[in-house]
């Protein structure tokens, strides 16, 4: 994590075959909170994330809904941006996988893998779940309720068809060495490290060559060299990842290889066996890490479209604003784990931790602060260990959490911030110190040190809830650009300039219910 390095952060790009739901926002938002942390140490970041939009699932939904594909697609990416701009994400760039500048680089470094020798024709037959856009091995397949054989894909809860065509296959079993080997000498490479020992396993079991090009799917990139086929929607996709670059020139120069791609823990077949041989067939580095995330459930079941369970995250959003639910997110799953989302979890956690908690800290502070001095009054340093000792710990405990995805244990350190910083009011009593003029100096360092706590919770809130966290600091006296996080807790509390006038702040979170 050094200042200038670049730094470039990937989202999965989600099927445009139905709304954005509450399961991509956790994972847009999640990515997001990472690369405005990043920025904040000074990284050189590059925000991609996106949406696939061709395939079987895609070009079917389009027919169900009796419009070209073409106009289907654009109306949900259309969608999708929308969702993703009222949930305040930094993305640099948005990419289509409909887009030229996507379909050439697919094209192009099909071409490559081709050249190399990597791909040759053969005729396959098997189980396809168009919800996944894969085929499935007979181990794979469930019986439904019901049902006298085992067809369906345990996650679409849908059968399969079953599909036989001639194509061209993808020799990655001569990646398989190759694949372990990167594993053995790379161990952060997929993490958490849980889910490394699923990937090794199927390393293990054996890598069979994957079909690339589809007769039957009119829906995608066309194959330049095998007319009439286009690229199996995975092996399209991935590429997103390089065409949001370009395959040459300054951006691909300066951000490849990859610094993370933020994924579903669903989706780590594709994106640590697939796309890293696929990269080494073409000659391209490996990205450096890929973090598979959880999923978020609704009564024990995944969130998806073909469920019909999908909860809008949008209409939490239309009347809070994004960082309430931002928070619960980030703050409520363990990252790398599952989490639950219920409403009535969602209220206990905004009222507890945003309204009771934080909120109520802040204006206390900055009523009295504004109150008894009206501006920033001088410090007294080493007079108020407690509260220097827990802004210490709090911005060390972030940057360790932080550096490793543990999103949760980092909103954890504002917590326990903030919670000190509510006993300490409460144990040193600054509105009875205000009474007595002799203590005067005792109140203006009390006063200080808190002003300088909570304006280190908002400076370390700045990644999860980038809104509130800028009307926190603007109270301060911050200017509008991001405060970069400070090294120590002597560099929070000298950030913070005396003498600066203080205002009595609007309420953040209003209680719920
Ligand atoms: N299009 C593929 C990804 C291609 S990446 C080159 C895809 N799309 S998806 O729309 O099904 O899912 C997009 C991302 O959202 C995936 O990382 C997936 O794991 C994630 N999620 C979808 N539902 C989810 C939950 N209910 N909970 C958390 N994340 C989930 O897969």
């Amino acid at each position: 994590m050094e200042p200038g390095e670049p730094f470039y952060i990937t989202t999965a790009i989600d099927y445009v075959n139905g709304h954005p739901h509450l399961g991509h926002a956790y994972e847009k938002v999640t990515a997001d909170v990472i690369a405005r942390h990043r920025r904040l140490v000074g990284m050189d970041v590059r925000f991609v994330t996106g949406t696939d939009e061709h395939g079987i699932k895609v070009q079917r939904s389009a027919q169900a809904q009796g419009v070209d594909e073409q106009t289907y697609v654009d109306g949900l990416a259309a969608e999708f941006l929308a969702a993703w701009e009222k949930l305040d994400l930094s993305h640099d760039d948005f990419i289509r996988t409909t887009e030229a500048r996507h379909r050439e680089v697919v094209q192009r470094l099909w071409e490559r893998i081709h050249a190399g020798g990597d791909l040759y024709e053969a005729s396959y037959e098997g189980w396809y779940c168009s919800g996944c856009e894969a085929f499935k091995t007979d181990k794979e397949l469930v019986a439904l309720d019901g049902a006298a054989e085992a067809r369906a894909c345990p996650i679409h809860k849908r059968d399969c068809e079953w599909i036989s065509e001639t194509n061209l296959f993808f020799r990655l079993s001569a990646y398989e060495q190759a694949l372990k080997d990167h594993f053995a000498a790379h161990p952060g490479f997929l993490q958490p490290t849980s889910r490394r020992n699923e990937v090794l396993a199927m390393l293990d079991s054996g890598l069979s060559d994957i079909s690339m090009s589809r007769e039957s799917v009119t829906w995608g990139v066309p194959i330049t060299f095998r007319p009439g086929s286009t690229v199996y929607v995975w092996l399209d996709a991935l590429i997103n990842y390089v065409s949001a670059l370009g395959l040459e020139g300054p951006l691909f120069d300066r951000y490849w290889p990859a610094a993370l791609h933020v994924i579903g823990k669903d989706i780590t077949r594709f994106h640590c066996i697939f796309w890293p041989a696929m990269l080494m067939s073409a000659g391209l580095p490996l990205p450096k890490v890929v973090f598979a995330h959880g999923w978020i459930l609704s009564g024990g079941e995944k969130l998806s479209k073909s469920l019909g369970n999908v909860v809008d995250p949008l209409d939490l959003v239309d009347q809070l604003g994004p960082d309430p639910l931002r928070w619960y997110i980030t703050s409520e799953v363990r990252y790398g784990g599952d989490g639950e989302f219920t409403a009535a979890r969602f209220e206990e956690t905004y009222n507890a931790h945003l309204a009771n908690d934080i909120g109520n800290l802040f204006s206390r502070v900055l009523n009295m602060a504004a109150r008894y001095r009206g501006q920033v009054p001088p410090a007294r340093p080493g007079k108020e260990p407690a509260i220097e000792a827990a802004i210490g710990a709090a911005l060390a405990e972030y940057a360790e959490a932080m550096e490793h995805f543990a999103l949760h244990d980092a909103c954890a350190a504002i917590r326990r911030l903030t919670a000190t910083l509510n006993e300490q009011v409460q144990a040193r009593e600054p509105f009875r110190m205000a009474k007595d003029e002799s203590r005067a100096e005792e109140l203006d360092g009390v006063l200080h040190a808190l002003l300088a706590g909570v304006r280190t919770a908002a400076i370390l809130l700045q990644p999860v809830m980038p809104g509130s966290a800028a009307k926190m600091l603007a109270a301060l006296g911050a200017g509008r650009e991001p405060v970069q996080i400070p090294a120590d807790a002597a560099a929070a509390i000298g950030g913070l300039e005396i003498g600066t006038a203080l205002k009595k702040p609007e309420p953040l979170f209003p209680r719920l219910g």
